[in-house]
C-alpha cells in the first residue's frame, strides 16, 4: 500500500476512476482534497473540453488528481497525452484499449501510469510494457467491462500472484469492508465509480442518485454481449428495451444506441427514456448521499475496524 501511496502521492487508497462524458471537476476535486485519487475521465472529449475540465479542477483543488483515457473509445488519445503532460498531470489511466504503446512516452515525461486490467495476460504485458500500477477491474463494476467476465475477487489475487508492481482493485466496492477485502486479496487500495454517484459532490441528476440508493443486487443488467463491447448500466426503460433489441443490431448501430449522447441523457438529465445509467453491482449496497470527504473517512475507519476485529477473531481460534 505503501508504494501506492507514495506514487500517486496521495494519504488514503481511494481512487474516484473515470467517468466518461460525466467526469465532473467537483467529483474530481473531492476526492483528491480528501486525500484519495480523483480522476477526470476523457471519454469522447474533444482536447479542448477536457482542457477545461483540467484548469476547472486546478481552480478547485492542488492536489494530485488523475487523467483517463480510455483508447478505444477516445479518438484523440495522443493528443490527450500531450495535454497530460502539458498540463504537468503527475498520474493517467489508461484503459479500453492495449496500453503497452503508450507506457514509456508518458514514462519518460515523469507521468506515473495506471493501466486498467481485466486479465493476468493483459496485467503482466501491461508491467512488461513499464506500467507503474494496475487496476484489476471486475466484471461486477459500472460501464465498459471486459467480455472476458472476470470477477474482482478472482481476478485481483490472481493479478497479484504474477506482478510485482502494485494492483488496485475495481469493481464492487463501495465501503470499509470491500476496501478490507480488496486489501487481504493482494491489492494496495480500491478504485470506485458506483459508490462515488451516490455523493453529495457528484452532480448527477436526481433521478440517477435515487435509483442507485434504491436499487437491489439485481438492479443492472449487462449489454453488448453480441457486440464485443460489454457495459454495465442500471435497469431502466431505455436499457432494457435495448438488451431485447441488440442482437438484431450490427455493431456500428450498438454503439450509436450506447453512446457518450445516450449516457449524458441518462446520468445528467436523467432521462431513462432515451438514456442510460452506468452502474455496477454493488449498487444494492449502497443507500445514503454522504459528501466525499465522510464517505472516505468512514471507509478507512469500517476497514481499520474490521481488518483489527478478524485478526483477533483469527488469532483466537486454536491450531
Ligand atoms: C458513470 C461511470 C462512467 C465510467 N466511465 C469510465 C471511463 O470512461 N473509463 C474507465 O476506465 N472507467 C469508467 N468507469 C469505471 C470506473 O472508473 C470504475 O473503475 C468502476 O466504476 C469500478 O467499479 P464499481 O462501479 O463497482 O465501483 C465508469 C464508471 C461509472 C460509474
Amino acid at each position: 500500500m505503501k508504494e501506492m501511496l507514495k506514487r500517486l502521492n496521495i494519504k488514503y487508497p481511494i481512487i474516484q476512476g473515470g467517468m466518461g462524458n460525466v467526469s465532473a471537476p467537483s467529483l474530481v476535486a473531492s476526492v483528491s482534497e480528501a486525500g484519495g485519487l480523483g480522476t477526470i475521465g476523457c471519454g469522447t472529449m474533444e482536447p479542448k473540453v477536457v482542457d477545461r475540465l483540467i484548469l476547472e479542477t486546478k481552480d478547485r483543488t492542488d492536489k494530485p488528481f488523475a487523467l483517463n483515457i480510455p483508447l478505444s473509445v477516445n479518438a484523440h488519445s495522443k493528443e490527450l497525452m500531450d495535454l497530460a503532460i502539458q498540463h504537468d498531470i503527475k498520474v493517467v489511466s489508461l484503459s479500453a484499449g492495449n496500453p503497452n504503446p503508450y507506457i514509456s512516452i508518458l514514462k519518460e515525461k515523469g507521468i506515473t501510469v495506471m493501466a486498467v486490467v481485466a486479465s493476468v495476460g493483459h496485467a503482466t504485458k501491461a508491467e512488461a510494457a513499464g506500467a507503474d500500477l494496475l487496476v484489476a477491474e471486475g466484471f461486477e463494476a459500472a460501464g465498459i467491462n471486459s467480455p472476458v467476465e472476470l470477477t474482482t475477487f478472482t481476478l485481483v489475487p490472481q493479478i497479484c500472484k504474477h506482478v510485482s508492481i502494485p494492483v488496485v482493485a475495481a469493481g464492487g466496492i463501495a465501503d470499509g469492508y470491500g476496501l478490507a477485502a480488496a486489501l487481504m486479496l493482494g491489492a494496495s487500495g480500491v478504485q470506485m465509480g458506483t459508490r462515488f454517484i451516490a455523493t453529495e459532490e457528484a452532480p448527477y441528476h436526481a433521478l440517477y442518485k435515487e435509483k442507485v440508493l434504491q436499487a437491489t443486487e439485481l438492479s443492472t443488467i449487462v449489454l453488448g454481449r453480441p457486440h464485443g463491447q460489454v457495459r454495465r448500466v442500471l435497469k431502466g426503460v431505455y436499457s432494457e428495451k435495448l438488451l431485447q433489441v441488440e442482437s438484431s443490431l450490427d455493431d456500428k448501430a450498438y454503439r450509436e444506441h450506447t453512446s457518450e449522447h445516450q449516457h449524458q441523457l441518462g446520468a445528467v438529465k436523467g432521462d431513462d427514456t432515451n438514456g442510460f445509467m452506468n452502474s455496477g453491482q454493488i449498487a444494492g449496497l449502497i443507500d445514503d448521499l454522504p459528501t466525499v470527504k465522510d464517505l472516505i473517512k468512514s471507509m478507512m475507519n469500517t476497514a481499520r475496524q474490521q481488518l483489527d476485529k478478524k485478526r483477533k477473531e483469527i488469532s483466537a481460534l486454536t491450531e
